[in-house]
């Protein structure tokens, strides 16, 4: 029984010609098109700019690629280390010169095998082992192919050293968010794996944290076989976010970025301690909005709306995994300080009084003060809430006020977005 070829549903077609559907229209003599984006996808999360594009970073590249540079001669590579805080380029670099790195000894007639991981996405042992294993196999080549799933990282690491010693004279391991991983062993196993004679090949690690915590956390003995040259990137300054933004202006149609947009989003972003990341998200979503609203140009205007999407995104961020009942409570805290533009904390009382007021008005179980009290406690470890202890005057308990360390703005917003308290709104 040959089905006919999946439709998703027979609707009779008011459009003669599909393209004429005005939902997907691309006609560009559409009043209502507006032209902001040339090419969006240089401001995409993800996408690695090309040399020319990467400013601000050229003495970290130049220190990295001397670490490397021994392969391009056949020679071992060191170990490297990258630290420093988000949207500093860390990732960007370490990509960027490995590449390098394997084009020149590619010329040179070294073979090298280069791999990137994300170990906030393959946060065990088997998972980096199996996805370093499966990405550098050339099956052509060894001649066999890489389970992936049923075994676990002896067997990946046995595969690997294989495919090592079969296909690359080098390889080079770049392990990005490495202070994701839940263990530290993998670092031992690719470190030593020449020493102790399990691969010919020269290996090379690049691993990259954001939290510079990280250098303490590793094992001595991880240390020691490792022997990594350490690098600590900077934040950018506003001048530097500038550049790289700047450098990125093609991606806007000409005269759409009105005069102080990328001074202005620079400037943000630098007091967000000089994250690019964030800079070019808000660039990007600045554009989206004036795109919405079918403007000509992005203005300031846009960059404060898209800075504040970014606050209350970040913010959800941090309250992802947070029951209904904490967004009560936090909700009942942003009315309380709203409310009382003078008060600087709320009791915990004070605080339950309001939330069951929110929790009735929506016909959700009302918890315990107590709870709430807990639950108050817990948000000042996340570091949502700042509760400092006062009072206790003489012949008085003291007390726990709690105060929201984020706007209250930005709180109701991302507190609002959960379904079960749009009612609120
Ligand atoms: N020096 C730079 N020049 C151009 N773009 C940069 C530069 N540094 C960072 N970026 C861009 O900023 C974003 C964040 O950089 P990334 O390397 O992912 O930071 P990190 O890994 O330190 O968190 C990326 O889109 C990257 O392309
Ligand atoms: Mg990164």
């Amino acid at each position: 029984m040959a089905d006919e070829p999946s439709q998703l549903s027979d609707f009779d077609d008011r459009f003669e010609d599909p393209a004429d559907d005005p939902l997907f229209s691309l006609d560009e003599g559409d009043p209502n098109h507006t032209k902001i984006f040339a090419r969006k996808e240089l401001l995409k999360v993800g996408h690695v700019p090309e040399s020319a594009r990467i400013v601000g970073r050229d003495s970290e590249i130049e220190a990295i690629a001397a670490e490397l540079r021994p392969i391009v001669r056949g020679d071992p590579p060191n170990n490297v280390m990258i630290y420093g805080k988000t949207g500093t380029g860390k990732s960007l670099v370490a990509r960027h010169v490995t590449e390098r790195a394997r084009r020149a000894a590619e010329s040179n007639g070294v073979s090298v095998g280069a791999v990137y991981v994300d170990c906030a996405q393959h946060n065990t042992q088997t998972r980096v082992a199996r996805t370093v294993t499966r990405s550098l196999n050339d099956t052509a080549r060894t001649g066999f192919d890489i389970p992936r799933a049923g075994i676990g990282s002896g067997e990946y690491y046995d595969y690997l050293w294989e495919i090592l010693d079969t296909a690359y004279d080098s390889a080079i391991i770049i392990l990005d968010e490495v202070d994701r991983l839940d263990d530290d062993d993998i670092l031992m196993q690719l470190s030593r794996a020449r020493e102790s004679g399990k691969a010919d090949c020269h290996l090379g690690v690049i691993a990259v944290s954001n939290k510079i915590e990280y250098r303490d956390r590793l094992n001595e003995r991880v240390k020691s076989s490792l022997r990594e040259e350490e690098f600590v990137f900077q934040p950018y300054d506003a001048n530097q976010l500038r550049e790289i933004m700047e450098h990125r202006r093609d991606a806007f149609y000409d005269g759409v970025l009105t005069g102080d947009v990328v001074p202005l989003t620079a400037a943000v972003a630098a007091q967000e301690h000089g994250d690019a990341r964030k800079a070019i998200e808000i660039l990007r979503h600045a554009g989206e909005l004036a795109e919405r609203e079918s403007t000509e140009t992005v203005n300031e205007e846009h960059v404060r709306d898209a800075q504040e999407w970014a606050e209350v995104d970040r913010f959800e961020e941090l309250l992802r995994g947070s029951t209904t009942q904490v967004k009560f409570i936090l909700y009942s805290l942003a009315l309380l300080t709203h409310e009382n533009p003078a008060t600087d904390g709320f009791s915990t009382s004070r605080i339950y009084n309001r939330y069951k007021q929110t929790a009735q008005q929506i016909g959700a179980t009302v918890l315990s003060e107590h709870r709430i009290y807990e639950l108050l406690k817990e948000q000042a470890f996340l570091g949502v809430v700042e509760s400092t202890r006062t009072g206790g005057g003489r012949g008085q308990g003291s007390y726990l006020e709690h105060r929201l360390i984020q706007d209250t703005e930005i709180v109701l917003k991302s507190v609002l977005r959960d379904s079960q308290l749009e009612d609120l709104a």
